[in-house]
């Protein structure tokens, strides 16, 4: 590849020695026995609802927080409440939460077994609508606002939340303006016996990148393609052109790099998008194994995620969060309590409202 001009690869620095994850990052709560036990009998007697009736999910959804509210003792509460702030943590784990006490064999689907229990949607919802907001697309998954995350059988060598193969460290829904996207993403688990999921910060990739790769970084000349996981007919949807590495109004850095494909609009972010490849190999990510009754939520833009290979059963369930629904209720004149919205009207709205 041709070098551009003012960034010479050749005379490039090298990074030698990538900081290490601190060992207390994600900081780990864990709920007591006695609570587990009353939450996941109390859970269990909820019916999980036709989501599509927003009657229904609504009275889902308060039903989900009230328990959360028993049941969570007020340090965990205050702990998700900080991580909720916008200057709070980049990720958080909570510990030895409720799980279905009869859980039917993992979907090879990756569909909800309509036979399934509502504990741990009850617990995702209850952990996420105290302080923020479940949010789904409806180009994705049928809209659900719980995400099943199992291998597919024939989608098992893909880049995706069916794959079983390594995922290299990504953000979800790169391709749509931020301010219309979560913020972040709960991963619960359900069976999982081993298989990490993997975090690298920011402020981590800035610590290891040399200075002229995150300025050009932190320029707006990459797009990020649509994944696999949303149906979005023939057409290949891009961002608009956007950094990968930045630092926000709040001083805070934020990262976002699509799964797919990355479009880089100029030679220089060719180059750049190939060295920052490179340095993420480089790093030593925090692993977090997301065990049933473990939940991992991060904000998808202070990190990068990925997984390792497995092989062995798999089943994570997964939802979107964020701190409001108003802007995404306004823009597409949607219901007051809608939670699922159409990712392709989003992408053509670019503008902010
Ligand atoms: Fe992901």
């Amino acid at each position: 590849m041709e070098a551009p001009s003012g960034y010479d690869m050749a005379t490039a620095p090298v990074v030698t020695v990538p900081p290490p994850t601190p060992a207390t990052f994600p900081a780990t709560l864990r709920l007591p026995d006695a609570l587990r036990d009353q939450w996941t009998a109390a859970a269990a007697k909820l019916t999980y609802p036709d989501y599509h009736d927003l009657t229904a999910w609504s009275a889902f959804r308060d039903a989900s927080v009230a328990l959360a509210q028993r049941f969570m003792p007020a340090e965990i509460r205050a702990t998700l409440n900080e991580f909720f702030a916008p200057a709070g943590p980049a990720a958080i784990v909570l510990e030895n939460f409720p799980v279905d006490p009869h859980l039917p064999p993992i979907p090879a689907s990756g569909m909800r077994p309509p036979e399934k229990e509502a504990v741990s949607e009850a617990v995702i919802t209850g952990i996420l609508c105290q302080d923020g907001e479940l949010l789904s697309f409806i180009n994705e998954k049928g809209g659900s606002p719980i995400h099943e995350v199992t291998p597919i059988p024939g989608r098992e060598g893909t880049q995706s939340n069916a794959g079983r193969v390594q995922f290299g460290f990504h953000s979800d829904n790169a391709f749509l303006p931020s301010w219309f996207k979560q913020q972040g993403i709960l991963l619960y688990g359900l069976y999982n016996e081993r298989t990490a999921t993997t975090v690298v910060t920011a402020d981590q990739i800035l610590a290891a990148a040399p200075p002229e790769l995150a300025a050009l970084l932190a320029q707006p000349i990459f797009r990020h393609a649509c994944p696999a996981s949303f149906t979005f007919g023939d057409a290949q949807a891009l961002s608009a052109p956007c950094p990968i590495l930045w630092r926000d109004e709040l001083g805070l850095m934020r990262v976002s790099a699509a799964s797919s494909t990355i479009v880089p609009v100029t030679p220089e972010a060719a180059l750049a998008l190939e060295l920052f490849r490179s340095l993420l190999d480089e790093l030593n990510p925090a692993r977090v194994v997301v065990s049933p009754g473990t939940a991992l939520l991060f904000k998808d833009d202070r990190l990068l995620h990925g997984r390792d290979a497995f092989q062995g059963p798999r089943w994570l369930q997964r939802a979107y969060f964020t701190s409001s629904l108003a802007l995404l209720r306004d823009v597409t004149s949607s219901d007051g309590r809608a939670f699922s919205f159409d990712a392709r009207a989003l992408l053509s709205g670019r503008e902010r409202a």
